[in-house]
C-alpha cells in the first residue's frame, strides 16, 4: 500500500495548537487537524500516518520511515523550518513529493521566519491559509501521486 499512504509531520510546539497564541494560530487543535486530514485523505483513497514531535531527531526518523511505505509527505516543521538543515536533507533522501504547510503567513511575520530551509526541497509551500492549508496539501498530493 506504499502508493496510498501519506505522512503528516508536525514539528515543535504544534502539539499546543488550540491554546498557543490563538491570535496567530487559531483555535483548531492538532487533533482536529489530524482528524480532518485523515478524513479527507480517506475520501480520496489514502490513509495517513501522523507524527508530531518536539525533537528534531524523531522527526527525521519518521521521515526516513516514509521511504518504505508512504507516497508523499505533508510537513509543518514549525520553528525547525528556519533552523534545520537535517530535516530538508532527510526529505531529500526519501525521494517523496513534499508539501510544506504553515498555518500563518511566515512572510508577514518577523524577519527570522521569512526563510525556510524546507522550502527548497518542497514541491509546494502553503502559508497563511490556517488549517485549510493541510487540506489543500492532501488534495495536491492525492492528485500528484495517483
Ligand atoms: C509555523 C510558523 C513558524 O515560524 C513557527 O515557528 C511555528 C508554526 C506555522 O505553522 O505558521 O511553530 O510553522
Amino acid at each position: 500500500m506504499t502508493d496510498r499512504r501519506l505522512l503528516l509531520v508536525n514539528g515543535p510546539n504544534l502539539n499546543l495548537l488550540g491554546t498557543r497564541q490563538p491570535e496567530i494560530y487559531g483555535s483548531t487543535t492538532l487533533a482536529d487537524i489530524e482528524h480532518s486530514v485523515t478524513e479527507l485523505a480517506a475520501e480520496l483513497g489514502f490513509d495517513v500516518r501522523t507524527v508530531q514531535s518536539n525533537h528534531e531527531g524523531e522527526l527525521i526518523d519518521a521521515i526516513h520511515a516514509a521511504r518504505t511505505d508512504c507516497a508523499g509527505i505533508i510537513i509543518n516543521p514549525g520553528a525547525y523550518s528556519h533552523t534545520s538543515v537535517a530535516i530538508p536533507d532527510a526529505l531529500t533522501a526519501v525521494e517523496r513529493p513534499v508539501v510544506e504547510v504553515h498555518l500563518s503567513n511566515i512572510h508577514r511575520r518577523e524577519a527570522f521566519r521569512h526563510h525556510s530551509y524546507v522550502s527548497a526541497v518542497a514541491e509546494v509551500v502553503i502559508a497563511g491559509a490556517g488549517p485549510a492549508g493541510y487540506e489543500y496539501a492532501v488534495r495536491y498530493l492525492a492528485g500528484r501521486v495517483s
